[in-house]
């Protein structure tokens, strides 16, 4: 049995692919095998910084490949216990794809509503498509506000008839750097950066295993 997550966003640039890299390594380090399927074949974020992470030594190693297709990449998740399916900057027909193949949707979304309106609609427009809402969860991530501020963006979510997960990834240049030397989220040199993304990431595999005892019960 393979888990297989999709990050998918309709705008670009919130944190799809940082989130795959932190859930690629928490799950290793939890002992799954694991691999992500980069299907952002125009900018291939995460095979770059597979690239750097092994360049800079750093275990646990991440197993990161590049697809042109879902297809393909599908074709891989039988040799793993985790499968994460990293799109495109925004929505297209691939993002349906991915939806459909992943047990777990994730959706990032900052705390504005320039954000989560996007996010939204996107969640809508794959409900159409026949995802199953409750497989589709947003993460709060890049968030710059207040408590106040992410609790009405959590309340905006719930509104609108999605689960937020638990926790948030502040917006922080440790993150960037971070990642710049082939770390994860979880790995930067502050404990509390790293216990806030590892809260988040204990949501999602929570959730998983969660949706996982669904579907045997
Ligand atoms: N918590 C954070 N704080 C600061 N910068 C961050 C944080 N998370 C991600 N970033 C930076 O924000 C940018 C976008 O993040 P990321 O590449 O993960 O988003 P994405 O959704 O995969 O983007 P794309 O749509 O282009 O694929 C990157 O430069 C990344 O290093
Ligand atoms: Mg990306």
């Amino acid at each position: 049995m393979t888990y297989i997550v999709g990050m998918v966003s309709q705008k670009g640039g919130v944190g799809k692919s940082t989130l795959a890299r932190m859930m690629a390594r928490e799950f290793v380090d939890g002992g799954l095998t694991t691999k992500i399927a980069d299907l952002d074949t125009q900018q291939q974020t995460c095979t770059n910084w597979a690239g750097r992470r092994a360049e800079s030594g750093i275990n646990p190693e991440i197993q990161v490949q590049s697809f042109a297709s879902v297809k393909s990449a599908l074709e891989e998740a039988s040799r793993f216990d985790a499968l994460i399916l990293d799109g495109k900057p925004n929505a297209s027909e691939q993002t349906i794809e991915i939806a459909q193949a992943a047990d777990l949707v994730v959706i990032p979304t900052g705390q504005t509503v320039d954000d989560l309106h996007p996010g939204v609609v996107l969640a809508h427009s794959l409900r159409k498509k026949g995802v199953a809402p409750d497989k589709i969860a947003f993460a709060m991530f890049k968030t710059t506000g207040s408590e106040r501020e992410n609790a009405a963006a959590r309340d905006y979510i719930a509104q609108a008839g999605y689960m937020v997960l638990n926790g948030e990834v502040s917006v922080s240049t440790a993150y960037g750097s971070a990642s710049d030397i082939g770390k994860a989220i979880t790995e930067t040199s502050f404990r509390s950066l790293n216990d806030r993304a590892s809260k988040l990431a204990q949501s999602v595999i929570d959730k998983m295993a969660e949706l996982q005892e669904r579907r045997v019960a």
